[in-house]
């Protein structure tokens, strides 16, 4: 409004100037005939109040702020400006990606959320611009279809990359030949002195230098599987995958946890849109009536690290040493490079995708209790 006000007072003092110069008026004429009529125009489209009204925008921006989104500290500066990676992991990527289809090259100077991530603003400059840069129906890494109103938004990026059949799917044994140097060379040496390599029946130590080189063979018999990558599992967002049930190892399969229907935003931001996309408790309550329903979750929370030390235990995985129970596993269990016998290795995958998930259940009550049954039983003594 103060700059308003300024252009007023500007227009009035060129008046002021201009009748100064004039001299004494004269007596008034008559009025002239009307004009024709003008055609209706168009209503003006700028309406930039409906949204720059001050409150509307910044209690979304206060709640935003507080977000993993808002910061993308991690997901952006490792991966936001790689152009394999940045469909999911920065602003440019998802905004190029969701207009052509495609990131055709890398970003130098990727950045995190925004407004106009997700929201197409600034296209119409009236309300329609809240609209999602991409909200369509999804096809997930097994081929089924992910539909789900506005959670189509969050499951664009939030999906696996892979299936398990992408490490499970030799058709006849084969051997592979890995080579570690330099700084792995330490690890590796003694972890095979040892006899802390899951390389399979009849898989060895085919060279060893002694100083910066061994090259380890792991056999991979069709009872076997082989894990050929330390990042292997279906990615660190699977979570739609989760909640539609699909993915899994073993042929375990699952459907969406009907009471937990609401989706991605049902739950991550409530009646209230609220854009932190936290779990909003109060959503929870709504049904659990007697609180959210932490020790089954705390449960689930136990029988994933009890799967962690068995698949240790097979050097299926790596945990860091700096994890403390207490922790979440996320971030602190690797996998190794192994090969296992098929039902350990679905274990391991159903494993890395619900630590991945990271919901303890909640995307899919159901369906993990039968991942975790089943997992459990690979290892039953
Ligand atoms: C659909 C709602 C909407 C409409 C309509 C809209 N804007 Fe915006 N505008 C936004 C949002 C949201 C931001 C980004 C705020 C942020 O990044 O936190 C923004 C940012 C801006 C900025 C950058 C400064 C800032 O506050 O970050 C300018 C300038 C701006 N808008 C001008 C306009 C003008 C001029 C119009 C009308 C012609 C208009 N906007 C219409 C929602 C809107
Ligand atoms: C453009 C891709 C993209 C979209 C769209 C997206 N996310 Fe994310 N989201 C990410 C990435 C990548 C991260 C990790 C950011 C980081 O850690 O730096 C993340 C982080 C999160 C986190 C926080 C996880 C943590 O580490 O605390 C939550 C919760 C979340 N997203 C939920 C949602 C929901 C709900 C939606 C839909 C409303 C959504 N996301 C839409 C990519 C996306
Ligand atoms: C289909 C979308 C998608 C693609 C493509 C993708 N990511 Fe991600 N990635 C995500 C999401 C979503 C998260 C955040 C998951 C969470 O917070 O639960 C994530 C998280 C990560 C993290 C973990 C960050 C953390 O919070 O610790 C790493 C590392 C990562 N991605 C690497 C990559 C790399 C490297 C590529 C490209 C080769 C890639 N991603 C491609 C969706 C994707
Ligand atoms: C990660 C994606 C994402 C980002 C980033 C995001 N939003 Fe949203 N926004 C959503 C989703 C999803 C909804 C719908 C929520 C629902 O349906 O419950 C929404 C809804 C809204 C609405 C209500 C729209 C309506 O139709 O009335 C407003 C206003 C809004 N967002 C503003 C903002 C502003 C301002 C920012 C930046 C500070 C922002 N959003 C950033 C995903 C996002
Ligand atoms: C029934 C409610 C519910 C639904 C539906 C839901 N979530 Fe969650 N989600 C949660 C809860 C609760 C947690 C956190 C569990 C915990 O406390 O660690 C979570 C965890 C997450 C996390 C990890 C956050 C973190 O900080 O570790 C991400 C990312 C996420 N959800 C994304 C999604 C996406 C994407 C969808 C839709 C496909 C979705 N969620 C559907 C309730 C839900
Ligand atoms: C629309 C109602 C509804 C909402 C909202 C809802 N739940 Fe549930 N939830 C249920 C029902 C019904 C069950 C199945 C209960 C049973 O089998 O005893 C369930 C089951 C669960 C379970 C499995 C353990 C159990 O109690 O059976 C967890 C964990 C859970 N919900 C967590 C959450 C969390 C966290 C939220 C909020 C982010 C949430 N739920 C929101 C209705 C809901």
């Amino acid at each position: 409004m103060k700059n308003l006000i300024k252009l007023f007072s500007i227009v009035f003092l060129f008046g002021a100037i201009f009748m100064s110069c004039e001299g004494p008026e004269g007596p008034a004429g008559t009025n002239g005939i009307d004009g024709i009529d003008g055609e209706d125009g168009t209503n003006g489209t700028a309406t930039c109040f409906v949204c720059h009204d001050g409150e509307s925008i910044e209690t979304i921006q206060a709640q935003f702020y507080t977000s993993q989104h808002a910061l993308g500290d991690i997901a952006v500066d490792y991966a936001g400006g790689r152009g394999s990676c940045a469909e999911c992991h920065s602003h440019q990527g998802f905004v190029e990606w969701a207009l052509t289809g495609d990131v055709a090259e890398d970003f130098s100077a990727p950045e995190a959320w925004k407004c106009s991530t997700c929201h197409t603003l600034h296209t119409e400059f009236d309300e329609t611009d809240w609209a999602f840069r991409a909200d369509d129906a999804i096809t997930l890494s097994d081929g089924s279809t992910f539909d789900d109103g506005a959670s189509n938004l969050c499951a664009n990026c939030h999906q696996a990359r892979r299936e398990s059949d992408y490490y499970d799917s030799a058709t006849a044994a084969y051997t592979e030949d890995e080579e570690f140097t330099d700084d792995d060379y330490a690890d590796m040496a003694a972890a095979a002195a040892a006899m802390e390599i899951a390389w399979g029946p009849a898989g060895e130590v085919k060279y060893d230098n002694g100083v910066d080189t061994i090259i380890i063979t792991f056999d991979v018999p069709t009872t076997h599987v082989y894990i050929s990558s330390t990042h292997a599992g279906p990615h660190h967002g699977p979570q739609a995958n989760m909640f539609a049930g699909a993915s899994a190892a073993g042929g375990i399969t699952g459907s969406a946890f009907t009471a937990h229907a609401a989706g991605c935003t049902g739950c991550h931001m409530g009646s209230d849109a609220n854009h932190s996309f936290m779990p909003q408790e109060e959503t929870c309550t709504a049904c659990h009536t007697s609180g959210v329903p932490e020790d089954d979750m705390d449960a689930v929370y136990d029988r994933l690290v009890a799967l962690a030390v068995e698949l240790e235990a097979v050097h299926a995985i790596h945990i860091d040493s700096e994890w403390e129970d207490g922790d979440p596993l996320f971030g602190y269990v690797h996998p190794a490079l192994a090969s296992i016998p098929r039902a350990q290795f679905e274990a391991f995958w159903n494993f890395m995708y619900m630590v991945e998930d990271r919901s303890l259940s909640v995307h899919n009550p159901t369906f993990y209790s039968d991942m975790l049954d089943a997992a459990e039983a690979a290892f039953a003594k």
